[in-house]
């Protein structure tokens, strides 16, 4: 059985080359929803909807183990489906999110306990985020910066340019007019590491950026090993599968500008039944 890998569009892929940079000899199927991304603005009913169609389909295709590599998702449906979907249509099957793995690690980065979290505008409605840290330590204070721009951004391959600097500026201005004590950003969608060389330009060195790839990845090695009996029944090819509900030829090309060099095997196009 193989592990899926779920996202509104093509962001996930950035969670997938970090996963299948430390976990190469599992097999993936990434399933990218683009023909109805973006989720960032959607209602809490229509990413329900969206992500539990995307992980019944995935389940379908073999998948033991689902990540939503979306924060939308991971939002507003994770919680859910763990709870009211998962007992009813695969009790042998986990969906796991991003959000948790993302905040456990801010006590190693931040001294000050003040928290940004840049995301998009449903993430930020959700309030996931500041529920979610304040599980781990209701001392922590959370600002959010809902970030409508940078998603558009980065889908028209706009990232770098010039005029990138203008929304990325704004929103981190706007985040540290907040409060200019904020010590840790999370960079919570999908999207932001694309952005990365522009948004450290305009945050102040001292702030440590949480990139949520490199957390994710090492989290699910550790929820593996761990879970042994969820890791036993997985495959070991080291093949990875791309499936979007939208038009694959288009898939391939962005794909590349959101996993790097990797070689990315031909998408094939799935429809929801
Ligand atoms: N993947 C989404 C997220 O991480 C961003 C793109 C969208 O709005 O669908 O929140």
């Amino acid at each position: 059985m193989k592990i899926g890998v779920f996202d509104s569009g093509y962001g996930g892929l950035t969670v997938l080359k970090e996963i299948v940079k430390i976990l190469p000899q599992y097999d993936y199927v990434y399933l990218g929803d683009n023909a109805r991304t973006p989720y960032g603005n959607r209602s809490f009913e229509t990413v329900y909807k969206y992500t539990l169609e995307a992980v019944k389909y995935l389940f379908s295709v073999d998948c033991k183990l689902v990540i939503l590599a979306c924060n939308t998702a991971s939002a507003k449906a994770l919680r859910s489906i763990q709870q009211n979907d998962l007992p009813k249509i695969a009790p042998d099957k986990r969906v796991l999110g991003v959000i948790r793995p993302s905040v456990e690690v801010i006590n190693k980065y931040s001294k000050s306990g003040l928290i940004g979290v840049l995301a998009t505008s449903g993430t930020v409605a959700s309030k996931s985020y500041v529920l979610e840290i304040n599980k781990i330590s209701p001392h922590y204070k959370v600002y959010q910066q809902a970030c409508p721009m940078w998603v558009p951004l980065v889908e028209n391959n706009e990232h770098d340019s010039d005029g990138a600097d203008f929304f990325v500026k704004k929103c981190i201005d706007k985040l540290l007019s907040q409060d200019s004590e904020i010590d840790t950003v999370v960079l919570a969608c999908t999207h932001y590491p694309l952005l990365l060389t522009k948004i450290k330009k305009y945050l102040p060195k001292h702030i440590k950026i949480i990139s949520q790839g490199k957390i994710v990845a090492p989290s699910l090695k550790d929820y593996l090993f761990r879970h042994s009996e969820i890791e036993n029944r997985l495959s070991k090819n080291g093949v990875c599968q791309f499936l979007t509900t939208d038009i694959p030829v288009l898939f391939d090309k962005k794909a590349k500008i959101f996993m790097g060099k990797t070689k990315i095997n031909s998408a094939k196009q799935v429809f929801f039944d």
